[in-house]
């Protein structure tokens, strides 16, 4: 009998077909609807691969479900989602999509930055609500991008595809990473500091860690109240790095300029987030990679992975 995967999310069709040459495929048909979670723990019941979203959380519950589960294939970069240490338990293979999405969320993380710090969602409402009646001197004016320091919280792939595009615009580059990356340091300039120091010395802060436990709040009240009172908070990792009260009341006390959020503690975030009332922050709805050809290359990868680790050979992109 042909394997079973069941895919959480509707995928192309395309993708979908070259899987079903060798497996038995189910799948949660709606895109804008994610799978409710007592149909997930019914769906991997029988299920050899499970093709999954950062929008599902794989416990243990999930895991105790699935007693035939062999592979979980997540479609993100980040595995926060999955428990990966149980998985590991039951001898589940962990896979993810690193590297195809790199530059298009590097883009991404450059144009929040640029939006929030010259005030461009805010200018254009302005204009849309019909408030402009002149120009005038000092009317919607921003931070310059240009010479600011940027300090970059994570130097891994999309860190370091964020300082090319820095070194591109002028800027200088400060990093903070668990090890340093000397290549890394060559081809852009960028400087190891501590992480109270690029904190202090920064105008702009660029989070671009993986999640994990440890870096839970990373950026909390103390780290909030080293950086300068004009500097810019820029999240496009994942939300439970950066505490949102602290960062709520840093914003709302001026105690830093700005912030721009692809990301939240909780997601999809509540419309009342007190975040989402100030007028120092642009957010977005978690599209970090949401270029039409970077999302294909995902679902693509996934699959893949997930084909490969099933059938036992090619390239598998595991994280355990
Ligand atoms: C990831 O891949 O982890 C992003 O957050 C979504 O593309």
């Amino acid at each position: 009998m042909r394997e079973k995967i069941y895919i959480t999310r509707k995928l192309p069709a395309g993708i979908v077909k070259k899987l079903e040459g060798n497996f038995y495929i189910d799948m949660w048909d709606q895109e804008e609807k994610a799978i409710p979670r007592d149909v997930l723990l019914d769906k991997v019941k029988d299920s050899q691969g499970l093709l999954c979203m950062l929008t599902e959380t794989i416990d243990q519950e999930v895991l105790e479900s699935a007693p035939n589960l062999k592979v979980i294939s997540n479609m993100a970069v980040g595995y926060n989602n999955i428990d990966v240490e149980e998985a590991t338990k039951r001898g589940i293979a962990v896979t993810n999509t690193p590297g195809v999405l790199t530059e298009t969320t590097a883009d991404l993380t450059f144009a929040l930055l640029m939006a929030t710090a010259r005030r461009l969602v805010e200018a254009s409402d302005y204009l849309r609500e019909g408030q402009w009646k002149t120009w005038s001197p000092m009317q919607l004016t921003g931070m310059d991008i240009h010479g600011a320091t940027l300090g970059i919280i994570g130097f891994g792939r999309i860190g370091q595809a964020v300082a090319k595009r820095a070194a591109g615009f002028g800027m200088n580059i400060l990093y903070y990473n668990r090890s340093r990356k000397p290549e890394a340091e060559r081809q852009t300039g960028a400087q190891f500091s501590e992480l109270d120091d690029v904190l202090r010395e920064s105008d702009f802060i660029s989070i671009l860690l993986p999640y994990s436990s440890e870096v839970h709040h990373l950026i909390s009240a103390k780290e909030l109240s080293l950086m300068k009172k004009t500097a810019i908070l820029v999240n496009t990792a994942r939300g439970g790095i950066v505490n949102e009260d602290a960062l709520y009341d840093a914003l709302k006390n001026e105690n830093i300029w700005a912030a721009g959020l692809d990301v939240f503690e909780k997601e999809p975030v509540n419309p009342n987030n007190p975040l989402l009332k100030l007028p120092n922050v642009v957010t977005l709805p978690h599209i970090g990679s949401a270029s039409i050809a970077t999302r294909m290359k995902m679902a693509e990868l996934a699959a893949e992975n997930l084909h490969n680790a099933l059938v036992g050979s090619g390239d598998v992109k595991r994280v355990n």
